[in-house]
C-alpha cells in the first residue's frame, strides 16, 4: 500500500464559541473543545486511511489557558503514527481573541484512531511518510506513547 505524508492528510478547523459552548460565566466546556478537537483528529484519520475510523483512545488533556464565548477556536490536527490499523493524531489548541488578534495556545491532547470496515474490525491504513527531523521526533515519541498505553490496558486487564 502507498504511504501518505504528514502533509496530506493535515486538518484545520475553527470555530467562533458562542454561549451554547459556555457555562454562565462565558468559559468554554472543556467537553465542547475536546469534541472539536476529537472532529478534527477524525477527519486527518479518515483522510489519510480513506476508510471509516473510531476514536479509540484520547490521551489526558490539560486545558492551559481558558477559552471564551467570541473567541474563534482552532484545532490543528495532523498524523504523527501508523500502525498496522492505527493512527496517532496530534492536536493543538488555540484560541484567538478575534477582536484583539491575540493567539493563546490552549493545550495539546494525543488521539488514537482505528479504521474500519463495514462489519467493523481493523483494517490497514497505509504507512505514514515521516520525511523531516520533526516528523521522525514525533514518530519516536508516538511509539513511546504506544507502548505506555499498552502497559496500561495491560495493567487494565489483569
Ligand atoms: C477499535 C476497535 C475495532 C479495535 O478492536 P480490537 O479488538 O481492539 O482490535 P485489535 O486488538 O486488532 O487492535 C486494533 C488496533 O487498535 C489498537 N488499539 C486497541 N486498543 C487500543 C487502545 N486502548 N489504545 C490505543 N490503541 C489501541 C491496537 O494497538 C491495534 O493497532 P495496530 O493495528 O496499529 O497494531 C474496537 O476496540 C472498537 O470498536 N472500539 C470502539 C470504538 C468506538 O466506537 N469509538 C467511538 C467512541 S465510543
Amino acid at each position: 500500500m502507498a504511504g501518505k505524508t504528514v502533509d496530506e492528510t493535515r486538518m484545520v478547523m475553527s470555530r467562533l464559541m458562542q454561549p451554547p459552548d459556555a457555562n454562565s460565566w462565558g468559559n468554554v466546556h472543556g467537553g465542547a473543545i475536546m469534541r472539536m478537537v476529537d472532529e478534527a483528529g477524525g477527519v486527518a484519520a479518515i483522510r489519510h486511511s480513506r476508510c471509516q475510523a473510531v476514536t479509540v483512545s484520547m490521551d489526558r488533556m490539560t486545558f492551559k489557558q481558558p477559552v471564551h464565548i467570541g473567541d474563534l477556536l482552532t484545532i490543528r490536527a495532523c498524523l504523527t503514527f501508523t500502525g498496522r490499523s492505527s493512527m496517532e493524531v496530534e492536536a493543538v489548541i488555540e484560541a484567538e481573541n478575534i477582536r484583539t488578534g491575540e493567539v493563546r495556545y490552549a493545550g495539546t491532547c494525543y488521539l488514537v484512531y482505528v479504521a474500519i470496515d463495514d462489519q467493523g474490525h481493523p483494517v490497514p491504513v497505509p504507512p505514514l511518510l515521516v520525511r523531516t527531523d520533526e516528523e521522525r521526533a514525533r514518530w519516536r515519541a508516538a511509539e513511546q506513547r504506544r507502548a505506555l498505553r499498552a502497559s496500561h490496558e495491560e495493567g487494565a486487564s489483569a
